[in-house]
């Protein structure tokens, strides 16, 4: 029996991540385990309010789940003391207003990722939230994969020795619309609706980057538009304004170089959606979603370029699959446990709506290097101390010649 309930407020829990990831993976989750234990040994129960534009799609959603509370009067909600946090899972152009109603509320606040469609609109969040003086948290799922958490074990053991370089490639083939369904929604290809696939995933590569690595100090980054024209989901064509996908490169503080593909417009040869490979003195490693490869110094091959005489190293064979010795629950959900501890015994949260600006700082400065042509630089941001945007962010020529 859980000594407490917290109620939860779930805007936009009808949609791709707020039904799956959100209520599903994370809410029902919780509630079905008995709640989230507190370091005292207790248990903090959690109770869904959800909240969408459509009474039927909630009521079927409710029913479905066995959820007593939805409703469509997020104002009502926001005024309702029994909801003390209130969660964002909008598209991404919805999602400042409903913030900013809900920091005037004084919930706490919870929410996807991009916080903001702009850097301004993401700090001003911050800002607000730092000022009305309300938890606040945003969504940093990357890092709770257990490809990833394998990959922190290994930098915290020192087995890499100097990390040099991470080379990283996330992306698939997002169908068209036309002869087959695209398996995306079709706002993620209109840059006035808050899509591109910088905006979508430089916020995670910001904080996948500043955790593991060091904070990113530079970027230079080529947007492009490779499919104009796309078939939405009542069969219309539309024009993708949208980049969908984009080629960059990191400069990270304390010297490591990091370069990440992200494309919908790729076909897979990798074992999985994304992949990070990070070069060291000591050795070097393959992460993935899941999985984690390993291939230390003194395990390394001699290959030599010789195009007269095929290769006769199996190079897949030479790495070394690390072993699965711990039990990975979805990241979502394991995120979500924390916050609510933030939010009910103020247990650490690093992962806050400023950390969300710098996600939204790195998407635009790699828009403006885009547009521009040039690496920019990254300045930092405090919440009072904003430099300007990103389009007038101080640049600088890359270093070296020819890149
Ligand atoms: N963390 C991740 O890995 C990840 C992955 C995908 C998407 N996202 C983010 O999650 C958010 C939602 O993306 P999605 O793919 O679930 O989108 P979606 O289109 O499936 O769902 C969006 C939700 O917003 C609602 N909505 C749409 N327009 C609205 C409006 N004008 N006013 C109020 N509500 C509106 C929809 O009804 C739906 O419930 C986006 O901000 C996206 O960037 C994060």
């Amino acid at each position: 029996m859980a000594e407490q309930t917290i109620g939860i407020i779930m805007n936009g829990a009808s949609g791709r991540m707020g039904y799956r990831q959100h209520l599903v993976r994370s809410i029902l989750a919780i509630r079905e385990q008995g709640g989230v234990e507190l370091s005292d040994g207790t248990r903090v129960q959690v109770e869904p309010l959800l909240v969408g534009r459509s009474e039927a799609k909630l009521a079927e959603l409710a029913a479905r789940h066995g959820i007593e509370h939805y409703t469509t009067d997020l104002d009502a909600a926001l005024a309702d003391d029994r909801w003390q946090i209130y969660a964002d899972f909008l598209v991404t152009k919805a999602r400042f207003p409903a913030i900013k109603k809900a920091i005037a509320a004084g919930k706490a606040i919870y929410t996807e990722k991009p916080t903001a469609e702009s850097f301004e609109d993401a700090l001003e969040l911050a800002r607000l939230a730092t000022e009305a003086g309300i938890k606040n948290g945003v969504v940093h799922d990357k890092l709770y994969l257990p490809g990833l958490r394998k990959l922190k074990r290994l930098i915290d053991s020192g087995f890499f020795g100097q990390i040099l370089s991470v080379r990283g490639e996330f992306g698939y083939w997002v169908f068209e619309g036309d002869w087959h369904p695209a398996q995306r929604p079709s706002w993620n290809y209109r840059s006035e609706d808050g899509g591109g696939i910088i905006v979508d995933m430089f916020p995670h590569w910001n904080y996948v980057l500043e955790n593991l690595f060091g904070r990113v100090e530079s970027v230079y980054a080529k947007a492009v538009t490779e499919i104009p024209q796309r078939v939405d989901e009542q069969g219309e064509p539309y024009a993708a304004t949208a980049d969908d996908a984009a080629y960059a490169i990191f400069e990270l503080a304390g010297g490591v170089t990091a370069q990440l593909n992200s494309s919908w417009t790729t076909r897979v040869n990798r074992d999985e959606l994304v992949e990070f490979q990070v070069d060291g003195t000591l050795g070097s490693a393959v992460v993935g979603l899941f999985g984690c490869k390993i291939q230390p110094r003194n395990a390394t091959p001699k290959p030599v370029w010789n195009p007269d005489i095929p290769d006769t190293i199996d190079y897949a064979s030479t790495w070394l699959e690390t072993p699965e010795t711990e039990v990975f629950e979805n990241g979502f959900k394991v995120q979500w446990e924390d916050f609510i501890r933030h939010v009910v015994e103020d247990a650490p949260n690093d992962y806050d709506f400023l950390a969300g600006a710098r996600g939204m700082l790195l998407a635009e400065t790699g828009l403006a290097s885009s547009a521009q042509g040039r690496r920019l630089e990254v300045p930092e941001v405090t919440v009072d101390g904003a430099p300007d945007s990103a389009s007038g962010a101080e640049a600088s020529e890359l270093s070296g010649a020819g890149a």
